[in-house]
């Protein structure tokens, strides 16, 4: 029997994998467009209640410039004050050496780095150009699995481009390709600003023809993420960002508003019987305490339907 209010699980689906990895973004993709600096005990408790709440991968902050991503500069900080739990990754962004110093410092285990589909959006969110920004990532990931790290590859603009729009599946596919060839373990593909559309995921998966290496990414501005992912997941994906309560956006790309929001994931998978670990009884509490804290209402319609 379901929680009062909840779903009952049904039998899971045969044509859509079993068992999903939810990658958690709220403390990283959530708050660091946040226009307010968020305080390092928030961050730390809502790290916690994200764990307690049986999410196992937690990507928590960034090794960012300090100056390009403010709400972010106490990544070392934050590192140093987690209680970090046994069967939990914290995985940080880090787009260059400099980054990975700092994330070796810190006794990171986990990185991503972020590559650009797009010309104009590699120069604004990295300071290179497309080309240059594996120079960039080359570096990182050969040293960072050297150092025995796993390394994760976003894709980012790879539906559209505010500046360049529609982004050719052939430019995403070298992108791709190019960072799962440098050695990295998964490639998320990121909606950024939010405009797919479930037969264009579709197209974009069977191009990489290797469902078993992407994650996907979506972000809900034209509130498509969720029809989005069970698009991915009928194409085999079976791993998939959202941040909790729906925070997020990237400070580098204006009409980018927030993720898929964790709670609306879990819904949609409890009611296709798929497993996912998280209790969402808790998730909406931490959701709900969270947009407390942010001074606003959480935008995920499960969240509002639970605790609004
Ligand atoms: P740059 O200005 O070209 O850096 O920025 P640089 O290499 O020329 O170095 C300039 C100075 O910055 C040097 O100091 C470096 O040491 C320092 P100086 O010698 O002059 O004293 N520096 C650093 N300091 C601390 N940490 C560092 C670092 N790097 C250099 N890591 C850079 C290039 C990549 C650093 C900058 O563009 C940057 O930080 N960009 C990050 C922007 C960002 O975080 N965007 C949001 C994340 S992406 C996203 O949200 C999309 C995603 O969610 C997926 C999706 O939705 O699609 C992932
Ligand atoms: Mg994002």
């Amino acid at each position: 029997m379901a929680a009062e209010g909840l779903p009952d699980k049904v039998k899971s689906r045969a044509d859509l994998p079993a068992d999903i990895t939810i990658w958690e973004v709220g403390p990283r993709d959530g708050l660091q467009n946040e226009k307010s600096i968020v305080d390092l005990g928030v961050k730390l408790e809502f790290i916690d209640r994200l764990a307690d709440a049986g999410l196992r991968t937690i990507e928590a902050t960034s090794f960012v410039h300090p100056k390009w991503v403010p709400q972010l500069a106490d990544a070392s900080d934050l590192l140093a004050g987690l209680s970090k739990r046994d069967g939990v990754r914290y995985p940080v962004l880090v787009p260059n050496d400099r980054g990975l110093d700092r994330a070796l410092e810190a006794g990171v285990t986990h990185i991503a780095i972020f590559a650009s589909a797009t010309e104009t959006f590699a120069r604004k969110n990295l300071n290179r150009t497309l080309d240059s920004q594996f120079e960039m990532f080359d570096s990182v990931v050969s040293r960072a699995r050297a150092a025995g790290m796993d390394v994760r590859g976003y894709v980012s603009m790879v539906f559209g481009d505010p500046w360049e729009g529609p982004v050719p599946i052939d430019q995403v596919v070298t992108v791709g390709r190019r960072l799962l060839d440098m050695g990295c373990s998964q490639l998320s593909l990121g909606d950024t600003i939010g405009v797919a559309t479930p037969g264009q995921v579709e197209a974009i998966i069977r191009a990489f023809d290797a469902p078993d290496a992407l994650a996907v990414h979506f972000h809900d501005t034209y509130g498509q993420a969720l029809a989005n992912t069970l698009a991915a997941l009928q194409c085999g994906v079976s791993t998939v960002d959202a941040s909790a309560g729906g925070l997020g956006g990237c400070p580098y790309a204006e009409s980018a508003t927030g993720n898929l929001a964790t709670e609306d994931l879990v819904w949609m998978l409890d009611g296709l019987g798929l497993s996912h670990g998280v209790d969402l009884n808790k998730l909406a509490d931490t959701s709900a305490w969270m947009a407390t804290q942010l001074g606003r209402p959480s935008p995920s319609r499960v969240v509002q339907a639970l605790r609004g």
